[in-house]
C-alpha cells in the first residue's frame, strides 16, 4: 500500500518515529508529509535527527498563522499532494491542526484514514485540540486507541466497531530512545544538575500562556516552590514573556530541547510540572510524580492511579499543593507495550 503519514508538530514527530521505522522495514511504501506547522530547527528538524526519521518526502511549509489560515493552507496543499500521489491510506496523529487538515482532505477524497491516539476527550470544547480530535475520530475508518478510557469514549460515540485498542505508541519511542539519551546527552551536566534535585517545567496551552497576567501568575506561584525548576520554553510561551520579564530566582529558562536531551532531563528530574499531553504520559512511564497545571486531562488513568495531580492554574497555593503531593509505590501499566508491532499487524491485515 502507498501510505501518507501526515505530521506537523513536535509531538507528532515523536509518535511517527517508531511507526515509520517499522513501515520502512515492511512491505508498504510510506510518504512522510510535513505540513510545516512547527518550523524552528529546535521544534522540527532536531526531532528528525534525534529520532532517526528520514527527511519528509513532502514538505508543505505552511508555518504559523491564525487557525483558519493555517488549516486552510494545509488543506489546499494536502489536496494537491494527495491527488498527485494517490495514497491508499492516510495516517494522522494526535489532535493538532495538521491532524484535522489531513483527515478532512483524506475523507473528502475517500481515502481511508487511521487515527493514532484516537478517543481522547477533555470534554472542554474551548480547546482547539478537542474539536480536532472529535472531527478526526468521526472521519477515520480505523481508530487506534491508546487507553481503555479512549476505547470507552469511542464506544459511547458509536465508533466501537472501528476501534482497535493498541496502546500508546509513545511507549515505544521512549523505549527505543532512553538508553541512547542517557548515553549521549550531556544536558544534565551542562546545566550543573548532577547533584541537585530539580523540577522540570513546560507550559504551552493557550489558556495558560496567551494571557500575560495568567502566565506570570503561574510562574510567580512556582517561584514560591523554592526548589530549582528547569523550564524549556515553547516558542508560543516565549512570545508572551517580555524581554524585560525577570523570572523568580529558582526558575531557569532554557531553549526548547531536542527529544534526547528532553527525556534525559525528565529521567533525572525529581518531579515534572506541565500542561503538555505527551509529557504527562512520559512522566508516568518514567515513574516521575507529575503536576498538571490544568483543570482536566485526557490521561485520566494517570490521575486515578495518583501519579498525576491536576492543579487549577488560577489558584494561589500552587507551591504548597505541589509540595504535599506524594505518589504511591505501585504503578500499573496503563499505556501498553509492543504498540508499534500491534499497529503494523493491523495495517498489514488491511491488505
Ligand atoms: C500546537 C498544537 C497543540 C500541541 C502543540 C505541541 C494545534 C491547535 N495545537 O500548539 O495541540 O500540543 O502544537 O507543541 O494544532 N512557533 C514558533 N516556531 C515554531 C512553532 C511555533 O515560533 O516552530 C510559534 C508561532 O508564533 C505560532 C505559535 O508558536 O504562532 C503557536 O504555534 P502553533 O503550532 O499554532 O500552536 P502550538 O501552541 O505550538
Ligand atoms: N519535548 C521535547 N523538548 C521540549 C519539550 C517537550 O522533546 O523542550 C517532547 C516531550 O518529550 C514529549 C513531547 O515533546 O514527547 C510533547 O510535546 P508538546 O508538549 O509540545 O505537545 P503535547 O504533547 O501537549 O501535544
Amino acid at each position: 500500500m502507498r501510505i501518507f503519514s501526515i505530521v506537523g508538530a513536535r509531538p507528532q514527530f515523536i509518535k511517527l518515529a517508531p511507526l515509520s521505522a517499522a513501515l520502512a522495514a515492511g512491505m508498504h511504501q510510506e510518504c512522510i508529509v510535513h505540513t510545516g506547522q512547527h518550523y524552528d530547527y529546535a521544534m522540527s528538524e532536531k526531532f528528525f535527527i534525534d529520532l532517526g526519521i528520514r527527511k519528509p518526502d513532502i514538505h508543505l511549509e505552511v508555518g504559523a498563522g491564525n487557525q483558519t489560515v493555517q488549516i486552510t493552507q494545509m488543506m489546499l496543499k494536502l489536496e494537491t499532494a494527495m491527488q498527485k500521489e494517490k495514497p491508499d491510506l492516510v495516517i494522522v496523529f494526535g489532535d493538532t491542526n495538521s491532524t484535522l487538515a489531513g483527515a478532512l482532505i483524506a475523507a473528502k477524497l475517500n481515502i481511508p484514514i487511521i487515527h493514532i491516539e484516537a478517543g481522547l476527550r477533555s470534554f472542554n470544547r474551548t480547546m482547539p485540540e478537542e474539536i480536532n480530535r472529535i472531527v478526526t475520530d468521526h472521519l477515520s475508518k480505523y481508530l487506534f486507541a491508546p487507553t481503555q478510557t479512549a476505547v470507552d469514549n469511542l464506544t459511547k460515540e458509536g465508533l466501537g466497531n472501528s476501534t482497535f485498542f493498541t496502546g500508546d505508541i509513545m511507549v515505544d519511542t521512549m523505549k527505543n530512545s532512553i538508553a541512547i539519551a542517557l548515553e549521549k546527552s550531556t544536558i544534565v551536566a551542562d546545566l550543573k544538575l548532577q547533584n541537585q534535585p530539580y523540577n522540570l517545567l513546560t507550559l504551552h496551552r493557550h489558556y495558560n500562556v496567551d494571557d500575560k497576567a495568567t502566565l506570570e501568575h503561574i510562574i510567580n506561584q512556582l517561584g514560591e516552590l523554592q526548589e530549582k525548576i528547569i523550564f524549556p520554553v515553547h516558542p508560543r510561551t516565549k512570545k508572551m514573556l517580555a524581554a524585560t520579564y525577570t523570572a523568580p530566582k529558582n526558575i531557569e529558562l532554557i531553549e526548547p530541547q531536542g527529544y534526547l536531551d528532553f527525556i534525559a532531563l525528565e529521567y533525572a528530574a525529581k518531579r515534572i510540572i506541565t500542561d503538555s499531553g505527551g509529557i504527562q504520559k512520559e512522566a508516568y512511564i518514567l515513574g516521575k510524580p507529575c503536576i498538571t497545571l490544568r483543570t482536566e486531562t485526557e490521561w485520566v488513568e494517570t490521575v486515578k492511579e495518583k501519579w498525576n495531580l491536576l492543579i487549577n492554574p488560577s489558584q494561589k497555593n500552587i507551591a504548597s499543593q505541589i509540595l504535599n503531593f506524594i505518589v504511591p509505590l505501585k504503578q500499573p501499566n496503563i499505556f501498553g507495550d509492543a504498540v508499534t508491532e500491534k499497529m503494523i499487524k493491523i495495517i498489514n491485515d488491511l491488505n
